[in-house]
């Protein structure tokens, strides 16, 4: 386990843990409401692993020495993390690359790569004791605090919008979380969790707000670095609402760096839809901050933000990468779906799909070489939304169970 302190993203003033400091006091002065955050509190680890783990080391304590938790034990006894990182010849045939991979991060225990995020912040809040944690979320986080919560026995608290997919809803529920519903957006609901957060001293996982929802995102970073050994990726898209994942694969791959295990990082390509593009408009634009968006709307849900609280950061982290921005329409994130489907094996939501229409637009731009090392981070399953994957595809009428009328499909499909 690593000992830490925190660096804020904004002035670089330092400070020690306090799990009642989430932000920088100083920047947070300059806090307006609803804009990006002010003052981000960055972890910094005071020491790091001097060697890959060997062959039979089991690989999860390296990626905990990452962690800035002073035991392990902390961590909830729950399977997140770990995920594949698939070769896919059929998606590579098909775009003409050679060198491809998706990182399936489908598969983590509620579907979604913020169960990275919720494992560390339900794990902090274990080592302070504390009993409630809230956050305020499109769906996935709010359903990764509910899973990791109840996994942990920690109460969660989430704040959702009201026209989050009902199969997000069905699963917080399940998992036994406090729902509020809020009849507004995202960004509202981000807003009440911070005010009922301050009101009832609850423990506030916000993203982009609780610096540990970052370190644990690094973790899919730390995993795709690993599966990759002394090689490494040249490129890796990254689908982007709040701007929080991209930060955190930002961040697994700078303390890697900083280990001198590895030497430099990939260009992050950040994937935003047409419709909620602050961070890929502020990109193209070359602004060092984002102009919000009133009314983002996509049918990507987990990308829909007005402000993306963690533009600031998110900027630097595509910048400092070499890497860059692309959009997409909505049309194009639902073809998406079926075509990744068809050609990996992996059915994502329209937040993961967009990744595969932000590759083939970045291949379009030259934003991204043919013989490079491609990475797709995908990062939600589509089985929590199926009403938008239901759009590219066809349902087939039934059929009377006929062999002939069996045959007679075959033949005029064929
Ligand atoms: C499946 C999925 N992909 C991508 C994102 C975007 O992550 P971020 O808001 O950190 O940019 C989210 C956020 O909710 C998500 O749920
Ligand atoms: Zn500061």
């Amino acid at each position: 386990m690593a000992s830490f302190h925190f660096r804020c993203a904004d002035c670089g003033a330092e400070y020690g843990e306090d799990p009642a400091r989430l932000v920088c006091p100083r920047c947070a002065a300059r806090q307006e409401r609803g804009g990006p955050v002010r003052g981000g509190l960055e972890v910094v680890l005071d020491r790091l692993p001097s060697s890959w783990p060997n062959a039979t080391a089991d690989s999860r304590e390296f990626l905990t020495a990452f962690l800035p938790l002073s035991d392990p034990r902390f961590l909830p006894p729950y399977p997140v993390g770990n995920t594949p990182l698939m070769p896919v010849p059929a998606l590579r045939d098909r775009l003409g690359l050679r060198h491809l991979w998706l990182k399936d991060d489908t598969r983590n225990p509620s579907g979604s790569t913020k169960d990275r995020a919720s494992l560390l912040v339900v794990a902090k809040a274990r080592e302070y004791g504390i009993e409630t944690v809230a956050t305020a979320s499109t769906g996935n986080a709010a359903t990764a605090l509910a899973a990791v919560g109840a996994a942990a026995g920690v109460r969660a608290v989430v704040f959702v919008p009201a026209a989050a997919p009902k199969a997000k809803l069905i699963q917080l529920l399940s998992y036994g979380a406090t729902v509020f519903r809020v009849d507004g957006s995202y960004d509202d609901a981000f807003e009440l969790c911070l005010d009922a957060c301050a009101k009832f001293g609850w423990y506030n996982r916000n993203t982009g707000l609780n610096p540990f929802t970052v370190e644990g995102k690094k973790t899919a970073a730390l995993e795709i670095a690993a599966a990759f050994g002394p090689e490494r990726a040249d490129v890796v898209l990254v689908p982007t609402g709040d701007g929080v994942i991209l930060s955190g694969v930002a961040k697994g791959f700078a303390d890697l760096t900083a280990t001198g295990l590895v030497s430099g990082a990939p260009r992050l390509i950040a994937v935003q839809p047409e419709g909620s593009a602050a961070i890929a408009r502020a990109i193209h634009e070359r602004a060092d901050s984002v102009t919000p968006v009133p009314g983002a709307h996509s049918i990507a849900d987990s990308l829909t933000v007005e402000t993306p609280r963690n533009a600031i950061r998110c900027l630097r982290d595509i910048r400092t990468s070499g890497g860059s921005a692309v959009t997409v329409s909505d049309r194009q994130i639902v073809d998406a779906i079926p075509r990744l489907a068809r050609t990996t094996g992996v059915f994502a939501e329209p937040a993961g799909a967009a990744v595969l229409a932000g590759l083939e637009s970045a291949l379009e731009q030259g934003l991204v070489e043919r013989g490079e090392r491609i990475v797709l981070l995908v990062t939600g399953t589509g089985l929590k939304d199926v009403g938008s994957a239901a759009t590219a595809v066809v349902v087939p009428e039934p059929i009377e169970p006929s062999l002939e009328v069996v045959a007679d499909r075959l033949e005029r499909t064929a």
